[in-house]
């Protein structure tokens, strides 16, 4: 039987199913007893030891302990290990990432690439185009592993705390009540937590940040959807004033890299807001325990090192997790492990294209369309533009179905008041007598709730109505406002933006998953 993990990619927590995150947990637990009581038997059943699994590791950015953990890991399972200098690489004579990736792919019969850069999103289009790539070449689908992407995600290290955190529960899942501590707003260690948390059943979250540092209102609104209860600190110093302190306590470095000049200015006063204190010792409940990603900053650590010693350090083993958890990662996607796994897998969500839907036409009455003061006897009026905003709103969404669908010809166009007294904007094309699939779903994705209605002797014969498209892609002038995701146009990537619906008027970025509202997409 084969793995259902083989050639997948992680670009976030959720590309495992929260069943796939439990067997991933129960694997490392029995490797990591197994390397503990030095079981050689038990120990050979996770090696891969094959000759065509070749791994990358790709850091464009610094890195200690993820970077290490999985070259360690790579040579725990006697794979060919390649390291790639990017300092060393064609980037300084500016090549693309896509390009880059292109070339490497074709040194194993399967390769693993550990990806860790600060442009979000990557291991996601690097999925997508290198896996096509590769299939028209006749290779296999390589696997991407996002070992952090700027201010977005870092799934492995969430896999790490998870695993320590079930450890800290004796693998008791019924709950967790942890706080996260620091810079919630940059770290994306934070950000991992709104969906590895979702291992445990009831999830309590307490959110210490001053608001400067504060988590993203997304990833909160998002961890309320998923009914987990979050409360709101400034500071560690009202967090223990209050009742009913965590005793898991997750903390996060100020990413000082990160941070603006108005930021940097006020980076002492935020980071003693979440640093903590001796005499801070005596409010924490009994068997609390710390965490951390690590690295922490060496002259003014949020955990100062007189807590080393002590036994809320739970940082330390955390980190050696790292080692464990990666290998069996490793083994999951390179299909040695999984065969024998059992409970819900990931869903991939589908989105269907068909959000243009014909109406009844009311060919029995008279339409008042006109083209300037002339009334329309045949052509394509859209209709309902904008319906129930503002006048200005409302030219600008004119404007813009305008340019998408270079409508410049014999029209005419306006904002009016329609008989229930809201505003809408009509657009009359007298020449043009019908529109192709692919400009309707641009006009529907432009003008969602718009009508499009045929004429034809002064009657309409076809009506249509354009609903919020489920995703928007492949269309012109579309474009990710995050300047630090890869489909932004300054990285010149040849990524096609494309935005996946969360909610009433609100998408994603398929790529950073940095939110828009439908307006801000063009
Ligand atoms: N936790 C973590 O990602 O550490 P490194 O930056 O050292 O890899």
């Amino acid at each position: 039987m084969t793995s259902p993990f083989f050639g997948r990619s992680i670009q976030v927590v959720r590309d495992l199913s929260v069943d796939e995150q439990a067997y991933l947990y129960d694997r490392t637990r029995a490797l990591k007893e197994a390397l503990q009581s030095r079981d050689r038997e038990s120990i050979a059943r996770f090696v891969i030891n094959a000759d065509g699994v070749g791994a990358y590791l790709f850091f464009m950015e610094d890195s200690t302990r993820t970077k290490e953990s999985f070259r360690n890991a790579v040579k725990f399972h006697g794979l060919k290990l390649n390291d790639f200098g990017t300092s060393g690489s064609s980037f300084n004579k500016s090549e693309s990432i896509t390009d880059t990736f292109r070339m490497l792919v074709s040194y194993s019969d399967h390769s693993l690439f550990v990806v860790r850069t600060k442009l979000e999103g990557a291991c996601r289009w690097l999925e997508e185009s290198i896996g096509a790539y590769a299939e028209r070449l006749g290779l296999q689908r390589p696997s991407f592993i996002n070992a952090g992407d700027g201010r977005h995600e870092h799934p492995t290290q969430e896999f790490l705390d998870e695993f320590t955190f079930l450890e800290q529960a004796g693998w008791d899942r019924s709950s967790i009540h942890v706080a996260l501590v620091g810079d919630l707003y940059h770290g994306r260690t934070a950000h991992s937590k709104v969906d590895g948390l979702s291992i445990f059943n009831e999830v309590r979250v307490d959110l210490v940040a001053p608001d400067e540092l504060e988590m993203p209102p997304h990833y909160v609104s998002a961890m309320e959807a998923k009914g987990y209860d979050v409360r709101r600190y400034q500071s560690i110093a009202e967090y223990l004033a209050g009742r009913d302190v965590a005793p898991t306590w997750y903390f996060t470095r100020l990413q000082i890299e990160r941070m603006g000049d108005r930021l940097l200015d006020r980076a002492a006063a935020l980071r003693d807001a979440v640093t903590f204190r001796r005499d801070f010792l005596s409010a924490l409940p009994d068997g609390a325990r710390f965490y951390h990603p690590l690295p922490r900053h060496r002259v003014t650590p949020t955990i100062p090192t007189f807590l080393d010693d002590l036994p809320v350090n739970g940082w330390a083993e955390q980190s050696i997790n790292g080692y464990y958890t990666r290998i069996i990662e490793i083994a999951m996607l390179a299909g040695h492990l999984g065969a024998d796994f059992v409970g819900t897998p990931r869903v991939v969500p589908d989105y269907p294209d068909d959000f243009v839907r014909e109406v009844s036409a009311q060919s029995s009455r008279k339409p008042d369309y006109k083209i300037g003061i002339k009334p329309v006897d045949r052509g394509i009026v859209i209709d309902h533009i904008g319906r129930g905003g503002e006048p200005a709103d409302i030219w600008n969404q004119i404007d813009k179905i305008r340019r998408i669908l270079g409508l410049n010809l014999v029209s005419s166009h306006g904002v009016y008041s329609s008989r229930s007294g809201h505003y809408k904007g009509i657009v009359s094309l007298p020449t043009v007598d019908s529109l192709t699939d692919s400009e309707m779903k641009t006009l529907g994705a432009a003008a969602p709730g718009c009508t499009l209605n045929r004429v034809e002797d002064g009657r309409v014969v076809r009506k249509y109505r354009m609903e919020m498209p489920p995703r928007i892609y492949n269309l012109p002038g579309i474009a990710c406002s995050n300047e630090e995701c890869i489909s932004h146009p300054s990285h010149h990537e040849p990524v096609d933006p494309e935005f996946l619906r969360s909610g009433a008027d609100r998408y994603l970025c398929k790529y950073c998953e940095r939110p828009h509202e439908f307006g801000e997409l063009w």
